[in-house]
């Protein structure tokens, strides 16, 4: 045994929503662990240009609610890179507001977003990964999986959520036998674009912080430690896991 089951030498990892905040920082470290990756969002950030003039990295955009956009992002990773080991099923939007007055529109997008699309990438990313007879998807869940969030309401995001954790769950039992592991991870609140607007308002920040039991907010980099963890060999034996990687958040 050693710490070479933490790198992804020789593995290619596809991975959504990698052009900021826990995607591009995952992106990083699996770069730093040996990985190729093709990141994928609707369009590039200067830190994402930046990170792809490297050989070892592609920038694919493309909006992940369109139907066909999964399968343009794993034709485009096997052409490129020749190989598919591991997803990371991470673009997201969050959104939020009283239940009975949350629309349609809002509805599908975040429906569309944060389940029907990673369906649909997971669905596209198992082929090739039955083809090589293995891989590693982590589906980037979330603690408003377990969890009704305080103060802000957001049933929506948090249904969302909890139906990535199933299928998760229900993943890893139907592809276990196939050399495919599939687990999620469920962050707490992340400093990124995402929350940032809860962090900068005091009042919404104060109560964040108090009901995190380690009295602070999550950094990206935090996160792609915990994506390395599941997507790489270290992880040989957990399927169907989500990692909670919280501060304590979900503990009381
Ligand atoms: N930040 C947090 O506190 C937090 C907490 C729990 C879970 N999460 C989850 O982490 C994941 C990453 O979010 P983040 O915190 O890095 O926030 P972020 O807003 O910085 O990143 C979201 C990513 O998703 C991409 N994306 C959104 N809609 C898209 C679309 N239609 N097509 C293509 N790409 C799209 C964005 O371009 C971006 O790259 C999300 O699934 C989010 O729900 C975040």
């Amino acid at each position: 045994m050693s710490l070479d089951i933490f790198r992804l030498d020789g593995k290619v990892a596809l991975i959504t929503g990698g052009n900021r905040g826990i995607g591009l920082a995952t992106a990083k470290l699996f770069g730093e662990a040996g990985a190729k990756c093709l990141l994928s969002a609707r369009s590039e950030t200067d830190e994402s240009r930046a990170l792809c003039e490297g050989e070892n990295f592609a920038f694919v955009p493309g909006d992940i609610t369109d139907p066909a956009t999964p399968g343009k992002l794993v034709d485009a990773t096997m052409e490129k890179f020749g190989r598919l080991d591991v997803l990371v099923n991470n673009a997201g939007v969050a959104d939020g507001g009283d239940f009975h007055n949350f629309d349609d529109e809002r509805l599908d997008r975040i429906m569309s977003t944060n389940l029907i699309a990673p369906f649909r990438v997971a669905r596209a990313c198992i082929r090739p990964m039955l083809d090589q007879g293995a891989g590693s998807i982590v589906n980037i869940g979330s603690i408003s999986g377990y969890v009704a969030n305080k103060p802000q309401l957001q049933v929506a995001y948090n249904s969302s959520k909890a139906a990535i954790h199933q299928m998760t769950a229900v993943m890893a039992f139907e592809y276990a036998s196939r050399g495919i592991r599939v687990n999620a991870l469920a962050p707490g609140y992340i400093r990124t674009r995402m929350a940032i607007d809860g962090m900068e308002d005091p009042a919404m920040s104060k109560v964040w912080q108090e009901n995190t039991p380690m009295g602070r907010f999550g950094e990206p980099e935090e996160m792609a430690s915990c994506a390395l963890f599941l997507a790489s060999d270290a992880a040989s034996y957990v399927t169907g896991a989500t990692l909670v990687a919280d501060g304590g958040y979900i503990t009381h």
